[in-house]
């Protein structure tokens, strides 16, 4: 008997510990979604850089910075694109310094880029830093199918790219003793188990949540903050996706962005992802793999047909020229 109201306490303790912990952890997530209130970004220095800037999240969040007041380096591989990325700031009426740096990071890496982004900030209060620039595969694919030039780029723009910008800016930031650094990862690596066919981008942006996590330790103590935040999917270029409640505009993906900066080391800052991740997270993760090997084969086989066709239309339009010449002649 005995035994068995020691069975009884010790079960419904661990029980009532669990439920305490999970309501909790809901009570935290509430906070940081609908009370939490942001920070004040103009406090870690009067500039912000941003890189993948002329597009997609990253230009939504230039915006919002500019609607705060923030000064803009605009790291950028197109001139036009930045200029009109400019433009659009001030068309929005914000009375904001913006710089542009054109810098195609595909080309441009390693001693050559912190040497342009140290010239670029110099002189320049400096808090922030977003490292948005990110590349994908056009469809999913084998990684032996990856062609040498994509794999080049992905790992340029997604993994030397931050890492090297990251080494630039920081010095600024540890002699004030302020500042705060936004790392764009993915979904696919914190949110899924697994991302079968694209496994290049995916692991890139595990190398960059695994970067953040370990120099946000390194600086927390030097007034640094830095941060991983995790999109799912927003409706971009880079996804091609029409925006619905799960795949928000960049501008709404762009608002919860901002308001998290400064806060957890790794973040999904968007409410109805969160809900998406909780509920994947839920599903075994053999199911989840097998489910994503599934889905990302069907757009591998739509990919290649697409391939196809264009390469036939290609071929039958050289092969008309080639005709109407002979014509002529
Ligand atoms: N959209 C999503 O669902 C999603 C999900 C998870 C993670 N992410 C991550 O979020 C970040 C932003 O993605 P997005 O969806 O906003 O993509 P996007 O609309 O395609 O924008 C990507 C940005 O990166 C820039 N960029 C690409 N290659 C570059 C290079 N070689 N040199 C300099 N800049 C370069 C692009 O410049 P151009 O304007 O010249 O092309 C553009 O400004 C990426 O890191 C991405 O991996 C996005």
């Amino acid at each position: 008997m005995e035994m068995l109201d020691f069975f009884l306490v010790a079960t419904s303790t661990i029980g009532f510990i669990r439920v305490c912990k999970a309501l909790i952890k809901f009570l935290k997530w509430v906070w940081v979604m609908f009370l939490r209130p942001p920070k004040d970004l103009k406090e870690y220095g009067s500039w912000a850089m941003i890189t993948g800037s002329t597009d997609g999240i990253g230009k939504a969040m230039a915006l919002e910075f500019a609607s705060k007041g923030l000064n803009l380096v605009l790291v950028g591989r197109n001139p036009l694109k930045l200029e009109a990325t400019s433009k659009e700031i001030r068309d929005h009426g914000h009375r904001v310094e913006v710089k542009c740096v054109v810098m195609d990071m595909e080309k441009v890496g390693g001693v050559e880029m912190v040497k342009r982004i140290e010239e670029a900030i110099e002189g320049l209060d400096i808090g922030l830093l977003v490292n948005g620039a990110g590349l994908a595969y056009p469809y999913s694919r084998f990684f032996h199918e990856v062609d040498l030039q994509l794999m080049d780029a992905i790992v340029r723009v997604n993994v030397e790219g931050p890492t090297w910008i990251t080494k630039a800016v920081l010095p600024t930031m540890i002699k004030k003793k302020k500042g705060a650094i936004i790392n764009i990862g993915s979904g696919s690596t914190v949110v899924l188990p697994s991302y079968p066919l694209v496994a290049l981008y995916a692991a890139s942006k595990g190398y960059l949540q695994m970067f953040s996590r370990c120099i946000s330790l390194e600086y927390k103590n030097q007034g640094i903050d830095i941060q991983c935040q995790v999109p799912l999917f927003v409706s971009t270029k880079m996804t091609k996706m029409k925006s619905s409640l799960f795949v928000p505009t960049p501008e709404t993906y762009g608002k919860s962005c901002t308001s998290c900066i400064g806060y957890e080391k790794l973040v999904v800052p968007y409410f109805f992802h969160s809900l998406q991740a909780f509920v994947i997270k839920l599903i075994p993760e053999t199911f989840m793999d097998s489910y994503m090997l599934r889905h990302f084969l069907y757009f591998r086989g739509r990919g290649l047909s697409r391939d196809s066709r264009i390469k036939a239309l290609a071929a039958s339009n050289s092969e008309a020229k080639i005709t109407n010449e002979d014509g002529a002649n």
